[in-house]
């Protein structure tokens, strides 16, 4: 199977796409994948790289690469100052690109008008589950608890004093479109909610203030089979270091010691088979497919609220899909090849 991996892209999550594609790339087993590694620029050009070492190439120039649109996987080359040339097709397309223009449904149309089959989840599930602002209304309408939330356009801004009556405190404001917590602020005062706006405003036009749930960071894995049937994975904790106050940025990828990982997590049966219950719930109300990694905060009380679903979720060193998958007895490579069998179908 020739599987075009699509890494790096146009997000403020690109470092941590190329981080995915490399454990991705190492889990494709060579004798079944003849794995084609397109690095996706800053700027959103398409390039071909190559796996080496254990190192993906994030080449700056050499060989543009164009899949042609209702060319069931024709890929065309264009080598810089060189004559274009056809590679063989590819069978299938993996996204492995976090955040926009990646996880929101603009590749996945790519592939369908390239009509390309795609491993994880297409259009609509892709644009709902990043949009934390449509997924929030989605999760409400489907009765699945969310923690309270105000839409933040940059006309239409509250003032801190509403916000605070409306939500409480702390809140969090973060972009309705971005992942890995970047630009995500905590506010306990009205200069914190200043700084927190232009914060904001920085990565996306729309942000959303949410309530604090004071609860514990648990995630599960969901995996579509190719005949329909959802498996969802066991349960993991995540617990950031108290330093870092929240599970940030910086928490899940620069500071080794940022956040700790427990796998399975340590919860009573009923809850968490509710959890799974609910990830399944959660899946479907976004309309997704394929994937997804669902991330709840369960509280004391034992309320358990969704957080966010991310359809292309980490696959770094320390991200949590691979590792609930494996609890489950589901391998790194089984992961890929279930993905692959679910998109050829
Ligand atoms: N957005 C990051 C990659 C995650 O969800 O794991
Ligand atoms: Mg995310």
């Amino acid at each position: 199977t020739r599987i075009g991996v699509l890494f790096g892209g146009r997000s403020a999550e690109h470092d941590v796409s190329v981080l995915s594609a490399t454990n991705v790339m190492s889990a494709l087993d060579p004798e079944q994948y003849d794995a084609v590694p397109i690095f996706v620029t800053h700027e959103g050009q398409w390039l071909l790289s190559a796996f080496e070492g254990g190192t993906l190439a994030k080449p700056s120039g050499g060989t543009e690469l164009c899949l042609v649109p209702g060319g069931f996987g024709r890929l065309v080359a264009l080598p810089m100052g060189g004559a274009p040339y056809q590679m063989q097709n590819l069978d299938i397309l993996f996204p492995v690109l976090h955040g926009l223009h990646g996880e929101d449904g603009a590749v996945q149309g790519l592939a369908d008008v390239a009509r390309v089959p795609l491993a994880g989840c297409g259009i609509i599930g892709s644009a709902n589950a990043l949009d934390k602002d449509i997924a929030k209304k989605l999760f409400n309408e489907a009765g699945i608890p969310a923690a309270r939330s105000v839409t933040i356009h940059q006309d239409n801004a509250p003032g801190f004093e509403q916000l605070e009556q409306a939500l409480g405190l702390p809140i969090f404001v973060k972009p309705a479109r971005q992942g890995s917590s970047v630009g995500v602020s905590k506010v306990s005062s009205k200069a914190d909610y200043e700084t927190a706006l232009s914060e904001g405003f920085r990565h996306d036009s729309k942000l959303l203030a949410e309530e604090f749930i004071r609860g514990r960071e648990i995630e599960c894995a969901v995996l579509e089979d190719a005949d329909g049937t959802l498996f969802v994975s066991k349960t993991g904790e995540i617990t950031p270091a108290d330093t870092h106050g929240f599970y940030s940025y910086d928490a899940k990828y620069i500071d080794e010691d940022g956040a700790a990982l427990k796998v399975p997590a340590d919860l009573p049966q009923d809850v968490e088979d509710e959890i799974r219950a609910v990830a399944i719930k959660a899946f479907r109300a976004l309309g997704c497919d394929g994937m997804a990694r669902a991330d709840f905060f369960v509280t004391a009380e034992g309320r358990i609220l969704v957080n966010e679903l991310n359809t292309i979720p980490g696959f770094t060193d320390i991200s949590m899909y691979s590792k609930v998958m494996g609890a489950s007895g589901v391998s790194y490579p089984q992961i890929i090849d279930r993905l692959v069998e679910h998109g050829l179908t």
